[in-house]
C-alpha cells in the first residue's frame, strides 16, 4: 500500500511524479504529498484526499525543479490528515522521506530519539525512520548514504523509501525490504516508483531493486550497495508493459474495462500453453519440477481475498482432474499457525500483484520448512515470484481497478491448465478427455464474450436491487467459490453487506435472513447439481426472498421461478467458474455505479496490501 515516485533529471519533476501518483493511486489514496528542489529551495505540499486535491492545492505554488519524489498515501498510523502525509522530515527539516511498509519498532525508536530532543510533527512510523537517520548522520558524522544504510539496520518491519537531502539536491537515496521498488533508467536521468506505471512513458529500462538493497541516484549515476555494505551490479531489465494498458480506452471506468478485456486476457494467458489437437499443455515455468509434482501427496494453497477465492475454484479442478489432495489456506491465517510441511510440498502462492504481505510471509514460512513454492502472479518481476521456485504468470495485463476482475478469471485460467497439466502427467485423465476439454477451453473467450452479452439484462437487475442493504450469493461445487467473489466484488465496490455461501448449507442458518427485501443471487447453470439448486431456489421463494438466477443460455426450468434470469453459454462444467463469474462482476459494477460509489477506487481499500 501507498505508491510512491521520484524523478532526479534534466526535465521538470512536478509533472512526471504528479502523473506518476495518479498512476498508482490504486495503492492507496489518502492522501498525496510531493517535495521538489529547484535553486531557491526545497518546497513540499501535502493535502488529504486524492491525487487531485494535491494538484488543486498546489495549482499556483512554485512547482519547478528538476528532483521531486511523491507519495500517495494508505493511512496505517495516524489518520488521514494533511499532517500525516508524507513526505515527512527530519528534526533539522533538512531531510525528507517517502515510504511505503511499516516500521514495525516505530514506537521504542520513537520513544529514545524523543529522549533526546527530537520532536515529531505526525503520527507516523515513517516520520520516526528520517529522524533516526539524521540522529546516525549527525553522532558519527556519516554521508547520507552510510546514515540510511546504518539505520535500516536498526529497523524491523517493510519499507520502499526515498530520501532527499535539500542541501545536497543532486541526490535521491532509494532502499527496499518487503515493499516493492522499481528504478527506471534514462539518459541523464533515473525514475523511481511502486511499480512500472508511472515510468513507461520514458523509458522501457529498469532495474527491480532487490530487499536489502540501497540506491544512490544522482541524474548521471546509480550506486547500489547491499545492506552488508557489498557493491552490486544491478540488472537492467527491458519492461512489457504498454502504455495504452494503462488507459481507460473510451470506458467509465477501469473496472468496467478490465470485465470486457477477458476475452483477450484469458486468451493471453492460454496463449502458446495449450495445444487441443494434440491434447496437450505446456507449462515452461514448471517443467523442471515435473517429476516432483508426478509424486506429491499434497498441494497447499495460499493466497488472500479474490487470489484465495481463485484458489478454491484450484482445488476443486486439481482434485478433479489430477487426483491430487489440495487444502486452500488463507495466506494471513496459514502464517500464523504452525502448519505441518514437508520437503514433500508444494505450495502454491497466488497474487495478483506479487506484493501481498500476507501471502510473502506464507511463502517464506514454508520455503523454510523445504516445501516447493509455485507462484501465479500477474505482475511481472513483483516479489512473489521472486521468492517461488517456480510459476506461471497470469498475462492479465495490468489490473487497476481496485476490485479484481480480469485477475481473478487469468488466475482460474492458469490452476485449470496446472490441473490438465498435472493429470496428463500423473496419466490421471484419457487423452480424449483432455483433447476434449482443451477443445472446449480455446473456446472459452468466445463463450465470455456471449456471457458479457447479457450486461442490458443485468443492468435492468442491478436498478431492481441496488438499493438493499442485505445480499445472499449461492453456489454449489465451484459455483460456491463464484459466489464467494460474487458477494466479495458487491461489498467492496456499492458497500451493500454480501455474504457468498454453498447453497445447501443455506438451511443450517442464513435461511432466517430470507424475506421480500433480500436478494439472493444464485449460480444456477446446467451441471451436476442443477437439480439441487433448484430445490434451494425453491425453498427461498418460499420465502418470498428475491431470486436472480444465473442460468445457461435458454433454460426454460428456472427462468419459471426465479425474479431475474441472466444467461451464460453452455460449457463443460470445468469451466463454469469463468463464465458463471463474469455477469457477478457487471452486476456488482452497475449497482455500484448506480449507487454513486467509487467503482476504481472504493473507500478504506488499496489494490496491492503490503502491510499485514
Ligand atoms: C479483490 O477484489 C480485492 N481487492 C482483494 O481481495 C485482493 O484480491 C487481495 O488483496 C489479494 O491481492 P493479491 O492478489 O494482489 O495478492
Amino acid at each position: 500500500m501507498c505508491g510512491i515516485v521520484g524523478y532526479i533529471g534534466y526535465r521538470e519533476a512536478w509533472p512526471i511524479v504528479l502523473k506518476g501518483l495518479k498512476r498508482l493511486e490504486y495503492r492507496g489514496y489518502d492522501s498525496a504529498g510531493i517535495a521538489i528542489i529547484n535553486s531557491k529551495g526545497q518546497n513540499t505540499y501535502k493535502k488529504v484526499g486524492k491525487v487531485s486535491a494535491l494538484e488543486a492545492f498546489a495549482e499556483n505554488k512554485d512547482k519547478t525543479g528538476t528532483i521531486a519524489m511523491g507519495h500517495t498515501r494508505w493511512a496505517t498510523h495516524g489518520v488521514p490528515s494533511d499532517r500525516n502525509s508524507h513526505p515527512h522530515t527530519s528534526n533539522n527539516e533538512k531531510l525528507s522521506i517517502i515510504h511505503n511498509g511499516i516500521i514495525e519498532n516505530y514506537a521504542t525508536l520513537k520513544e529514545e530519539l524523543s529522549g533526546r530532543g527530537h520532536e515529531f510533527k505526525s503520527d507516523t512510523d515513517t516520520e520516526v525512520l528520517i529522524h533516526l537517520i539524521e540522529e546516525i548522520q549527525n553522532i558519527e558524522q556519516l554521508d547520507l548514504l552510510e546514515a540510511v544504510r546504518l539505520a535500516l539496520k536498526e529497523v524491523m518491519g517493510a519499507y520502499a523509501i526515498v530520501i532527499m537531502d535539500r542541501e545536497n539536491p543532486d541526490r535521491l537515496i532509494a532502499a527496499r525490504k518487503g515493499s516493492p521498488m522499481v528504478i527506471g533508467v534514462g539518459k541523464g536521468e533515473y525514475f523511481i516508483a511502486s511499480d512500472a506505471t508511472p515510468i513507461i512513458e520514458y523509458t522501457k529500462n529498469v532495474i527491480y531493486l532487490n530487499d536489502h538493497e540501497i540506491a544512490l541516484i544522482t541524474k548521471n549515476d546509480l550506486l547500489v550497495k547491499r545492506l552488508d555494505n557489498v557493491v552490486q551490479t544491478p540488472l537492467i531489465q527491458e519492461l512489457e508493459l504498454k502504455l495504452e494498458m494503462l488507459e481507460k480506452g473510451g470506458f467509465d471506468h477501469f473496472m468496467l474495462k478490465e470485465i470486457y478485456e477477458q476475452p483477450r486476457s484469458i486468451r493471453d494467458c492460454m496463449r502458446g500453453r495449450i495445444y487441443p489437437e494434440e491434447g496437450k499443455v505446456q507449462l515452461g515455468g514448471i517443467k523442471e519440477f515435473i517429476e516432483k509434482l508426478k509424486n506429491i501427496d499434497r498441494i497447499i494453497i495460499v493466497a488472500c481475498g479474490t487470489s484465495w477465492h481463485a484458489g478454491l475454484v484450484g482445488e476443486y479442478l486439481i482434485e478433479e482432474y489430477a487426483r491430487i489432495p489440495v487444502e486452500v489456506e488463507y495466506a494471513s491465517e496459514f502464517r500464523y499457525r504452525n502448519p505441518i510441511i514437508t520437503e514433500k510440498d508444494v505450495v502454491i502462492a497466488i497474487s495478483q500483484s506479487g506484493e501481498t504481505a500476507d501471502t510473502m510471509a506464507a511463502i517464506e514460512m514454508a520455503k523454510e520448512r523445504g516445501a516447493t513454492i509455485f507462484g501465479i502472479c500477474n505482475v511481472a518481476g513483483a516479489s512473489i515470484p521472486r521468492l517461488s521456485h517456480a510459476g506461471v504468470y497470469t498475462h492479465a495485463g495490468p489490473e487497476i481497478g481496485v476490485a479484481s476482475t480480469k485477475a481473478f478469471t487469468a488466475q482460474v485460467t492458469v490452476l485449470t491448465l496446472i490441473a490438465f497439466y498435472m493429470a496428463q502427467q500423473k496419466g490421471t485423465i484419457t487423452q480424449s478427455k483432455l483433447i476434449s476439454l482443451l477443445t472446449e477451453l480455446d473456446n472459452i473467450p468466445e463463450k465470455i464474450q456471449g456471457a458479457l452479452e447479457s450486461n442490458d439484462i443485468i443492468k435492468e437487475v442491478a436498478s431492481k436491487i441496488k438499493d438493499s442493504r442485505n445480499c445472499l450469493f449461492l453456489g454449489r461445487g465451484s459455483g460456491f467459490p463464484v459466489a464467494l467473489e460474487g458477494a466479495l466484488k458487491l461489498k467492496e465496490i456499492s458497500y451493500i453487506h454480501a455474504e457468498g455461501y454453498p447453497a445447501a448449507e443455506m438451511k443450517h442458518g442464513p435461511i432466517a435472513l430470507i424475506d421480500e427485501e433480500m436478494p439472493v443471487v444464485f449460480i444456477a447453470t446446467q451441471n451436476s447439481s442443477y437439480e439441487k439448486v433448484i430445490s434451494n431456489i425453491q425453498e427461498v421463494k418460499a420465502r418470498k426472498g428475491k431470486v436472480i438466477a444465473v442460468v445457461t443460455k435458454g433454460d426454460t426450468e428456472v427462468s419459471k421461478i426465479a425474479d431475474y434470469c441472466i444467461e451464460i453459454p453452455d460449457s463443460d462444467e470445468a469451466f463454469l467458474p469463468l463464465l458463471a463469474t463474469i455477469p457477478l462482476q457487471l452486476l456488482s459494477y452497475h449497482i455500484a455505479v448506480m449507487r454513486g460509489c467509487n467503482v476504481d477506487q472504493p473507500r478504506n481499500l488499496a489494490k496491492s496490501v503490503t502491510v499485514e
